[in-house]
Protein backbone atom coordinates (compact mmCIF):
# COMPACT_ATOMS: atom_id res chain seq x y z
CA UNK A 1 0.00 0.00 0.00
CA UNK A 2 1.27 3.45 -0.44
CA UNK A 3 1.60 6.21 1.76
CA UNK A 4 -1.33 8.36 3.14
CA UNK A 5 -1.19 11.35 0.76
CA UNK A 6 -2.81 14.62 2.46
CA UNK A 7 -3.51 17.30 0.68
CA UNK A 8 -4.88 20.68 2.61
CA UNK A 9 -7.11 22.76 -0.03
CA UNK A 10 -6.97 26.42 1.42
CA UNK A 11 -10.08 27.12 -1.10
CA UNK A 12 -9.80 31.27 -1.31
CA UNK A 13 -7.63 31.32 1.88
CA UNK A 14 -4.25 32.75 2.39
CA UNK A 15 -2.11 36.17 2.02
CA UNK A 16 1.39 35.97 2.15
CA UNK A 17 1.50 36.38 5.55
CA UNK A 18 -0.05 33.14 5.74
CA UNK A 19 2.97 31.44 3.83
CA UNK A 20 4.72 30.73 7.71
CA UNK A 21 2.27 28.23 8.01
CA UNK A 22 3.26 26.80 4.78
CA UNK A 23 6.57 26.62 5.90
CA UNK A 24 5.98 25.04 9.17
CA UNK A 25 4.00 22.74 7.67
CA UNK A 26 6.78 22.10 5.78
CA UNK A 27 9.67 21.86 8.57
CA UNK A 28 7.47 19.74 10.35
CA UNK A 29 6.99 17.19 7.27
CA UNK A 30 10.95 15.93 7.94
CA UNK A 31 8.99 13.74 11.28
CA UNK A 32 6.54 12.38 8.76
CA UNK A 33 8.76 10.38 6.24
CA UNK A 34 5.19 8.05 6.04
CA UNK A 35 2.98 10.45 4.76
CA UNK A 36 2.94 12.77 1.68
CA UNK A 37 2.01 16.06 2.00
CA UNK A 38 0.98 18.81 -0.17
CA UNK A 39 -1.20 21.97 -0.34
CA UNK A 40 -3.09 23.55 -2.92
CA UNK A 41 -2.94 27.21 -1.94
CA UNK A 42 -5.12 30.42 -4.11
CA UNK A 43 -3.23 30.31 -7.39
CA UNK A 44 -1.25 33.88 -5.98
CA UNK A 45 0.66 32.17 -4.01
CA UNK A 46 2.13 29.09 -5.58
CA UNK A 47 5.71 30.54 -7.02
CA UNK A 48 5.79 32.29 -3.71
CA UNK A 49 5.44 29.06 -1.66
CA UNK A 50 7.26 26.72 -3.84
CA UNK A 51 10.08 29.28 -3.02
CA UNK A 52 9.56 28.54 0.67
CA UNK A 53 9.05 24.50 0.87
CA UNK A 54 11.07 21.48 -0.24
CA UNK A 55 9.33 18.76 1.48
CA UNK A 56 5.56 18.82 0.63
CA UNK A 57 4.37 19.20 -2.67
CA UNK A 58 2.40 22.06 -4.11
CA UNK A 59 -1.03 22.01 -6.02
CA UNK A 60 -3.66 24.33 -8.11
CA UNK A 61 -7.44 24.13 -7.23
CA UNK A 62 -8.54 24.54 -10.45
CA UNK A 63 -7.03 24.80 -14.08
CA UNK A 64 -8.32 25.94 -17.09
CA UNK A 65 -9.19 23.31 -20.05
CA UNK A 66 -7.13 25.52 -22.68
CA UNK A 67 -3.26 26.40 -21.84
CA UNK A 68 -3.67 30.41 -23.35
CA UNK A 69 -6.05 32.34 -24.63
CA UNK A 70 -9.04 34.76 -24.41
CA UNK A 71 -10.45 33.54 -20.78
CA UNK A 72 -9.87 36.52 -18.92
CA UNK A 73 -9.23 35.30 -15.19
CA UNK A 74 -8.68 32.06 -16.11
CA UNK A 75 -5.61 30.07 -15.28
CA UNK A 76 -4.50 27.14 -17.61
CA UNK A 77 -2.94 24.00 -15.78
CA UNK A 78 0.65 25.35 -17.79
CA UNK A 79 0.76 28.30 -16.21
CA UNK A 80 0.23 26.33 -12.49
CA UNK A 81 3.12 24.37 -13.83
CA UNK A 82 5.02 27.24 -14.44
CA UNK A 83 4.40 28.94 -11.27
CA UNK A 84 5.92 25.53 -9.28
CA UNK A 85 2.87 23.65 -8.94
CA UNK A 86 2.77 19.58 -9.17
CA UNK A 87 -0.60 19.17 -9.13
CA UNK A 88 -3.78 20.36 -10.16
CA UNK A 89 -7.70 19.40 -7.87
CA UNK A 90 -10.10 19.72 -10.35
CA UNK A 91 -14.27 19.18 -9.92
CA UNK A 92 -14.59 20.35 -6.60
CA UNK A 93 -18.14 20.78 -5.55
CA UNK A 94 -18.50 24.20 -4.76
CA UNK A 95 -16.73 25.05 -8.56
CA UNK A 96 -19.73 22.33 -9.58
CA UNK A 97 -22.42 24.09 -8.15
CA UNK A 98 -21.45 27.65 -8.12
CA UNK A 99 -19.24 27.78 -12.10
CA UNK A 100 -21.84 24.67 -13.29
CA UNK A 101 -18.98 22.58 -13.70
CA UNK A 102 -19.97 19.49 -15.39
CA UNK A 103 -18.31 15.77 -15.66
CA UNK A 104 -17.15 16.69 -19.05
CA UNK A 105 -15.70 19.86 -17.98
CA UNK A 106 -14.20 18.12 -15.32
CA UNK A 107 -12.94 15.70 -17.29
CA UNK A 108 -11.24 18.12 -19.86
CA UNK A 109 -9.60 20.31 -17.44
CA UNK A 110 -8.02 17.26 -15.65
CA UNK A 111 -6.69 15.86 -19.35
CA UNK A 112 -5.37 19.75 -19.67
CA UNK A 113 -3.56 19.07 -16.12
CA UNK A 114 -1.96 16.06 -17.30
CA UNK A 115 -0.97 17.37 -20.47
CA UNK A 116 1.24 20.24 -19.15
CA UNK A 117 2.54 17.50 -16.89
CA UNK A 118 1.04 17.76 -13.66
CA UNK A 119 -0.80 15.35 -11.56
CA UNK A 120 -4.04 15.79 -10.79
CA UNK A 121 -7.00 14.93 -8.05
CA UNK A 122 -10.64 14.34 -9.61
CA UNK A 123 -13.18 15.42 -6.77
CA UNK A 124 -16.52 13.79 -6.72
CA UNK A 125 -19.59 13.84 -3.93
CA UNK A 126 -23.45 13.13 -3.43
CA UNK A 127 -25.19 16.18 -2.16
CA UNK A 128 -27.49 15.77 0.91
CA UNK A 129 -30.85 15.42 -1.06
CA UNK A 130 -28.99 12.81 -2.89
CA UNK A 131 -27.94 10.76 -0.06
CA UNK A 132 -30.96 11.24 1.30
CA UNK A 133 -32.64 9.90 -2.02
CA UNK A 134 -30.95 6.47 -1.62
CA UNK A 135 -28.63 7.67 -4.45
CA UNK A 136 -25.22 8.58 -3.16
CA UNK A 137 -23.52 5.49 -4.76
CA UNK A 138 -25.28 5.87 -8.08
CA UNK A 139 -24.58 9.61 -8.46
CA UNK A 140 -20.70 9.27 -7.45
CA UNK A 141 -19.57 6.51 -9.37
CA UNK A 142 -21.53 8.12 -12.62
CA UNK A 143 -19.44 11.56 -11.68
CA UNK A 144 -16.28 9.17 -11.50
CA UNK A 145 -17.08 7.65 -14.53
CA UNK A 146 -17.99 10.55 -16.28
CA UNK A 147 -15.12 12.87 -14.55
CA UNK A 148 -11.57 10.92 -14.86
CA UNK A 149 -9.54 11.47 -17.77
CA UNK A 150 -9.00 7.88 -20.18
CA UNK A 151 -6.44 5.79 -21.02
CA UNK A 152 -5.02 2.87 -18.18
CA UNK A 153 -1.57 4.94 -19.05
CA UNK A 154 -2.97 7.90 -16.99
CA UNK A 155 -3.71 6.21 -14.03
CA UNK A 156 -0.68 6.67 -12.00
CA UNK A 157 -1.30 9.94 -12.31
CA UNK A 158 -4.35 10.29 -10.91
CA UNK A 159 -6.13 10.95 -7.62
CA UNK A 160 -9.50 10.65 -6.62
CA UNK A 161 -11.24 12.81 -4.12
CA UNK A 162 -14.35 11.87 -2.24
CA UNK A 163 -16.16 14.61 -0.61
CA UNK A 164 -19.72 14.13 0.12
CA UNK A 165 -21.42 18.02 -0.42
CA UNK A 166 -22.90 17.89 3.12
CA UNK A 167 -19.68 17.06 4.95
CA UNK A 168 -17.76 20.25 3.79
CA UNK A 169 -17.64 22.46 6.00
CA UNK A 170 -20.04 21.41 8.23
CA UNK A 171 -18.60 19.41 10.73
CA UNK A 172 -20.74 16.79 9.61
CA UNK A 173 -19.16 13.53 8.43
CA UNK A 174 -20.30 10.05 7.29
CA UNK A 175 -20.17 7.00 9.17
CA UNK A 176 -16.95 4.75 8.51
CA UNK A 177 -18.46 2.13 7.15
CA UNK A 178 -21.16 4.62 4.75
CA UNK A 179 -17.40 5.87 3.81
CA UNK A 180 -15.41 2.62 3.33
CA UNK A 181 -18.85 1.37 1.28
CA UNK A 182 -18.30 4.45 -0.60
CA UNK A 183 -14.57 3.99 -1.58
CA UNK A 184 -14.76 0.07 -2.88
CA UNK A 185 -17.65 1.37 -5.14
CA UNK A 186 -15.60 4.01 -6.38
CA UNK A 187 -12.55 1.55 -6.18
CA UNK A 188 -14.66 -0.81 -8.64
CA UNK A 189 -15.79 1.99 -10.91
CA UNK A 190 -11.58 2.62 -11.32
CA UNK A 191 -11.28 -0.63 -12.26
CA UNK A 192 -13.71 -1.40 -14.82
CA UNK A 193 -12.25 2.49 -16.35
CA UNK A 194 -8.32 1.85 -15.96
CA UNK A 195 -8.15 -2.29 -15.56
CA UNK A 196 -5.57 -3.80 -13.19
CA UNK A 197 -4.33 0.12 -13.21
CA UNK A 198 -7.17 1.02 -11.10
CA UNK A 199 -6.26 -0.60 -7.78
CA UNK A 200 -3.47 1.45 -6.94
CA UNK A 201 -5.02 4.99 -7.87
CA UNK A 202 -5.14 6.59 -4.48
CA UNK A 203 -9.04 7.70 -3.07
CA UNK A 204 -8.73 10.48 -0.67
CA UNK A 205 -11.62 11.05 1.57
CA UNK A 206 -12.63 14.88 1.88
CA UNK A 207 -15.13 17.00 4.29
CA UNK A 208 -14.58 18.09 7.74
CA UNK A 209 -11.40 16.27 8.39
CA UNK A 210 -10.24 17.23 11.54
CA UNK A 211 -7.28 15.73 14.22
CA UNK A 212 -9.84 14.02 16.20
CA UNK A 213 -11.88 12.10 13.38
CA UNK A 214 -8.66 11.55 10.86
CA UNK A 215 -7.57 8.70 12.16
CA UNK A 216 -10.91 6.81 12.11
CA UNK A 217 -11.67 8.10 8.47
CA UNK A 218 -8.44 7.23 6.89
CA UNK A 219 -8.77 4.04 8.34
CA UNK A 220 -11.62 2.96 6.32
CA UNK A 221 -11.37 0.54 3.64
CA UNK A 222 -9.95 1.94 0.22
CA UNK A 223 -9.11 5.34 1.95
CA UNK A 224 -5.67 6.56 1.35
CA UNK A 225 -5.48 9.85 2.22
CA UNK A 226 -7.53 12.94 2.93
CA UNK A 227 -8.33 16.16 1.35
CA UNK A 228 -8.34 18.53 3.73
CA UNK A 229 -10.28 22.46 3.59
CA UNK A 230 -10.29 24.27 7.34
CA UNK A 231 -7.87 22.33 8.96
CA UNK A 232 -5.45 22.48 6.35
CA UNK A 233 -5.17 26.54 7.03
CA UNK A 234 -2.84 26.09 10.17
CA UNK A 235 -0.03 24.13 10.86
CA UNK A 236 -1.35 23.54 14.31
CA UNK A 237 -4.20 21.50 12.89
CA UNK A 238 -3.30 20.22 9.53
CA UNK A 239 0.34 18.58 11.27
CA UNK A 240 -2.69 17.45 14.31
CA UNK A 241 -4.30 15.24 11.37
CA UNK A 242 -0.99 14.13 9.79
CA UNK A 243 0.15 13.16 13.64
CA UNK A 244 -3.77 11.13 14.14
CA UNK A 245 -2.78 9.47 11.05
CA UNK A 246 0.99 7.96 11.33
CA UNK A 247 2.58 9.86 15.13
CA UNK A 248 5.98 11.43 14.20
CA UNK A 249 8.82 9.79 13.82
CA UNK A 250 11.52 11.22 16.11
CA UNK A 251 14.89 10.98 15.43
P1 LIG B 1 -13.45 21.04 4.81
O1 LIG B 1 -13.31 21.13 3.22
O2 LIG B 1 -12.30 20.19 5.31
O3 LIG B 1 -13.36 22.46 5.29
O4 LIG B 1 -14.77 20.40 5.09
C1 LIG B 1 -12.92 20.02 2.47
C2 LIG B 1 -12.85 20.38 1.00
O5 LIG B 1 -13.73 21.10 0.50
O6 LIG B 1 -11.91 19.95 0.29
Amino acid sequence: MSSPYIVGNWKMNGLRSTLAEARAIDRAAARYPKVELALAPPATLISRMHDVVNAIGIGGQDCHVEDSGAFTGDISAAMLKDAGAQFAIVGHSERRAAYGESDATVRAKAQSALDAGLTVIVCVGETEAQRDAGDAEKVVTSQVAASIPQGEDVAPRVTLAYEPVWAIGTGRVPSVDDVAAMHRAIRATLESAYGAAGKTVRILYGGSVKPDNAAELLGADEVGGALVGGASLTAESFIGIVEAVSPAQED
